[in-house]
């Protein structure tokens, strides 16, 4: 089968996750790389032999030797990029989040039905092993209906700066920025259900404490202290039309004594904990069994789970397998996270219909 070509737009940070995944598929190559900056796209173009460099993804998605693309630029790009794209004939992997609003998701959902090209939305945990084996779990019947699900990504420090602390160019903070990752995990195990109402909060106490020493947190490629206007944390009880709930917190700063990342689904058969380390919770024999599998990750590995989400994209670009990851997901996604901050700006629950 023909090797897929491949534009890379945005190089910061996240690209070097795509840049390296491709770059060890036998099926890609990758040809192009954008970014506004240009030094900065010409470093990946040379680290990764890729041919050309642009600094505008307009100019990129023109090249007709560009089969599929990642978009890896701000979340406020992403929705504009990949109508572009899908316009221009490429199948596409976006980033998460999908974009900003709904709005912005039910526009890209429309070009992909009227281009029939694929959008992948960037939800990597889903095509990690161990949500892999939990589904394997759950597909035998282990872990039987889940009923509720609990998630929390707490970050005592970790206010990237730059264009994620700008709402005008993420569309939110640490709950559009992490919370999707663990949001989208438990909506996806818990089958996908649709969901009844939100009620959340966001909070915006402690700023981004950039005055904190002493303590090493990631950062945007163009980190900048200076402008902040996304809040610290966010919390979450979301109910499904199923009956399921799923109870979520996250933050970019709080006064917590250590940074945490659970992800745990709760069945009528069994339980999984994802996060911090792979666990499956089982009755026999009148006994509760907490079990650990043999694998190489118990917990979220980032190389692999990017090597895995990619290489599954090839193979979708090649006409094989269908996304696990498509844009009606993403547009499910962004209703549920608007969801939450419309609740917190309200005051109160909303209910959807
Ligand atoms: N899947 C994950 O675990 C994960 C982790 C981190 C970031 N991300 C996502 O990846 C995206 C990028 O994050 P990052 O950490 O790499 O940010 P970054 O700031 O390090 O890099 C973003 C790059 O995009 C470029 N850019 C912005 N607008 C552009 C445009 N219109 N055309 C060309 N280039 C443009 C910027 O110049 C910058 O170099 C975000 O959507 C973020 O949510 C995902």
């Amino acid at each position: 089968m023909s090797q897929i070509r491949i534009g890379v737009i945005g190089a910061g940070t996240i690209s070097r996750m795509h840049f390296n995944s491709y770059q060890k598929n036998p099926d890609a190559i990758i040809v192009a790389v954008c970014d506004l900056n240009e030094e900065r796209a010409r470093e990946k173009a040379d680290t990764y032999q890729a041919a050309k460099v642009y600094t505008d993804y307009k100019e990129l998605l023109a090249d007709p030797e560009i089969d599929a693309v990642s978009i890896c630029t701000w979340n406020n790009t992403h929705a504009e990029i990949s109508i572009a794209a899908l316009r221009a004939g490429k199948n596409v992997l976006v980033e998460k989040p999908l974009c900003k609003t709904v709005e912005e998701a039910l526009a890209v959902e429309q070009a992909v039905e009227e281009s029939g090209k694929t959008l992948q939305v960037g939800f990597v945990r889903r095509y990690a092993s161990n949500t892999r084996i939990v589904r394997s779990f759950m597909e035998n019947g282990s872990i039987g209906e889940i009923y509720y699900a609990k998630a929390s990504c707490i970050r005592k420090l970790g206010n990237p700066g730059g264009w994620f602390s700008d709402i005008e160019r993420s569309g939110g903070g640490p709950l559009i920025d992490v919370g999707v990752h663990v949001i989208d995990l438990c909506w996806y195990l818990m089958g996908r259900p649709k969901v009844k109402s939100i009620s959340g909060n966001t909070y915006t106490k402690l700023g981004n404490r950039s005055n904190v020493e002493n303590l090493a947190y990631y950062k945007a490629a163009d980190y900048d202290a200076e402008h902040n206007t996304v809040e610290d944390m966010a919390n979450a009880m979301i109910r499904f039309e199923n009956g399921a709930s799923l109870l979520v917190d996250v933050s970019f700063t709080l006064h917590a004594k250590e940074d945490e990342l659970t992800v745990k689904l709760y069945g009528d058969k069994g339980g999984a904990e994802l996060e911090p380390k792979l666990t499956l919770i089982t009755e026999q024999h009148n006994t509760i069994l907490n079990t650990t599998p043999q694998i190489n990750n118990l917990s979220f590995d980032f190389a692999a789970g990017f090597q895995d989400e990619i290489d599954y994209f090839i193979e979708v670009c090649q006409g094989t397998k269908e996304t696990l990851s498509p844009v009606s997901d993403g547009v499910e996604m962004m209703k549920i996270l608007c969801g939450v901050y419309e609740s917190s700006r309200l005051g109160k629950e909303i209910y959807f219909d």
